[in-house]
């Protein structure tokens, strides 16, 4: 047995009445406009890299946490629209409105983009961080930080919190429930940090995201493996059972789904996407082939190695 005990101890009180909450209240990085500025232009620089076109229409953002920094970020790189998916409403108007003030100052000063100095466990990783001038064009950036244009973002931002607020350039749904929460085929970009460990059922989100994706759209996502603290060994959450991991968890918010990369891959084939990018993080194996809980049995023997992947997945156009 290789489950940590604190976890344990935590997924036990989870059962207590009134201590779920105790479980992800915050959620990560986004209360950091620095930190939502690097991820923002990583996802934004791999996309130019791979030969998408990043001049957006509207994009989409699966797990916002704290603040909807990222996505901010993207209507300051000229994006249109921004749609904000969480299964829980963790960003609020002042403090988006902070983050927005402070990304407005880093696109204005074209900050270079904090690397792994300041964010080390971030990914994924670039060839440079320098600000991506031959992306953001000064004649990009000064439409998309035009004055007037930034004083509607804000006001958007402001009234954000107030019940069924319908603002043109942003909309925050959390909980989303269902896949009627975007318009289908309306979104340039869907894009997601450190979220699609979560989902309990992942097929079921792939589709939801292929119904909001114009064709010729764009998936964006950087996803972690590993187990969180959870086992002693980076990977021995794929050795525990159903029922030891169900009693680690409790009633945890923020339970991971424990899907290795090669599910993820299958799922983005299995919607017929071409995969512009899967650039993979490896850490030594930790667990063998015999430790593996019957229902991980599949693992390929790369999962065993992958401890977090950036993947960058197409839509095909009509034909
Ligand atoms: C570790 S936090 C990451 C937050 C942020 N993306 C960041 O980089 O700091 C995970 C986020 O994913 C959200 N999440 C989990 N399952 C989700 C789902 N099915 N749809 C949308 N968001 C989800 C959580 O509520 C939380 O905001």
């Amino acid at each position: 047995m290789t489950v940590c005990v604190r976890p344990l101890l935590v997924g036990t009180a989870t059962h207590v009445p009134g201590l779920r909450n105790l479980t992800a209240r915050r959620t990560g990085g986004t209360a950091s406009a620095r930190y939502c500025y690097s991820v923002w232009l990583r996802h934004l620089v791999m996309a130019h890299m791979h030969g998408i076109d990043t001049r957006f229409g509207t994009v989409a953002e699966l797990g916002p946490g704290d603040s909807l920094g990222m996505g901010l970020a993207a209507l300051l790189s000229g994006a249109e629209r921004y749609d904000a998916l969480d299964v829980a409403r963790y960003a609020e108007s002042a403090h988006n409105v902070a983050i927005f003030d402070a990304l407005v100052t880093l696109f204005q000063s074209r900050a270079p983009i904090p690397g792994g100095d300041e964010f080390p466990l971030v990914m994924p990783l670039l060839p440079s961080y320098d600000f991506p001038h031959h992306i953001l064009t000064d004649e990009r950036l000064a439409a998309a930080l035009d004055p007037q244009r930034l004083a509607m973002i804000r006001a958007a931002l402001v009234t954000l919190d107030e019940p069924n607020a319908e603002t043109s350039v942003i909309a925050y749904v959390a909980p989303w429930d269902d896949a009627t929460a975007i318009e289908p085929a309306s979104v340039d970009f869907i894009f997601s940090q450190a979220v699609l460990q979560y989902p309990p059922d992942l097929a079921t989100t792939y589709r939801a995201m292929d119904r909001w994706l114009k064709p010729g759209g764009t998936m964006s996502h950087d996803i972690d493996f590993k187990c969180h603290g959870m086992t002693r060994e980076w990977s021995g959450h794929w050795t525990c059972s159903d029922r030891v991991w169900s009693l680690v968890n409790g009633r945890r918010r923020d339970a991971l789904n424990r899907a290795p990369h090669s599910t993820h891959i299958d799922l983005v084939h299995s919607l017929d996407y071409e995969i512009a990018c899967d650039l993979r993080t490896e850490a030594p194996p930790a667990i063998t082939r015999a430790q593996l809980a019957p229902r991980f049995r599949h693992l390929t023997d790369d999962d065993l190695t992958i401890s977090s992947a950036f993947i960058q997945a197409r839509k095909p156009l009509e034909i």
